[in-house]
């Protein structure tokens, strides 16, 4: 498919989507939400596409938030469906059953960061910088960042940064455990990559199973030991699990199908 705010390419099984409005730092507006949406879906119903990377185009910036020329006149109703909007759209990076990580290459902040901590993981470049200022607006964060922040990196810490509206650095970032690596600007694509090209080897349908079983922490309509036991036993009967403890007893290298 082809997006009018997106570029995307495959390789090797990693779809690489990049944020394409670089003159507006990336920002969220309408149509980088439904792109955004569209390409969730090919994510999933792909079956070339292994995993994802999300990343912004140019230098400067992952994405710089929400795109804020929307946001004028806005009434509480359609602020209230803007948000509801964009939570969806996360939810299904977040839910989705494939591994989607944020390649973050400059600034993510408010929806930029709202996007990345939606994403299973992250990976940032040196100079990357997070932050949610949407109190600068008189506004909170709308698109999950209240939850998020507060579960990546604990209460106080995502308090002090909510209500601040400070930004904080890459080193900062991963000292919270907000990403999991920080890497030179011109490797970070190449870390991403790699780091994908060993989770491509392992059984999908058990990286679905611990993306699902590790959402359910945070879901409370779910018992997350439940999910685990279901899912443990739904493991055991696929081509998959045979193949993998075959392959250790074996003594050679595991070719999983994702059946
Ligand atoms: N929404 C809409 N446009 C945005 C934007 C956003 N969130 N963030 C940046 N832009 C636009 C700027 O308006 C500018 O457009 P212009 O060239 O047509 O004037 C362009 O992107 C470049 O941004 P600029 O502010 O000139 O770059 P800078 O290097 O001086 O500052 C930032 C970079 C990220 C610090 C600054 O752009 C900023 O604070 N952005 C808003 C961040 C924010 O509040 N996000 C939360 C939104 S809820």
């Amino acid at each position: 498919m082809s997006y009018s705010t997106l570029l995307t390419s495959l390789d090797n099984g990693i779809f690489t989507i990049t944020i394409n409005r670089p003159d507006k730092l990336n920002a969220l507006n309408k149509d980088v939400f439904t792109d955004l949406d569209q390409a969730v879906e090919e994510i999933q119903n792909d079956p070339a596409i292994k995993s994802a990377i999300i990343t912004g185009a140019g230098p400067k910036a992952f994405v710089a938030g929400a795109d804020i020329t929307e946001f004028n006149g806005l009434s509480k109703a359609a602020a209230m469906a803007l948000a509801k909007r964009g939570q969806d759209i996360f939810f299904k990076i977040e839910n989705c059953t494939k591994p989607i990580i944020a390649a973050v290459n400059g600034f993510a902040l408010g929806g930029g960061c709202e996007l990345a901590m939606a994403c299973h993981f992250r990976i940032a470049s040196d100079n990357a910088k997070f932050g949610q200022p949407e109190v600068n607006l008189g506004l909170l964060p709308g698109y999950g960042g209240t939850q998020r922040l507060t579960q990546l990196i604990g209460k106080g810490r995502a308090i002090e940064l909510l209500i601040s509206a400070a930004m904080i650095d890459a080193a900062t970032a991963l000292q919270y455990g907000l990403v999991n690596y920080v890497v030179p600007a011109g490797e970070l694509l190449n870390k991403a990559i790699a780091v994908l090209s060993v989770i491509n080897t392992k059984a999908p349908l058990a990286i679905a199973a611990c993306i699902e079983a590790a959402n359910a922490v945070f879901d409370e309509t779910r018992n997350g030991y439940a999910t685990e036991i279901n899912a443990f036993g739904e493991c055991f009967v696929t081509a998959d699990m045979k193949e993998g403890t075959s392959a250790f007893l074996e003594k050679r290298k595991a070719n999983f199908i994702g059946k």
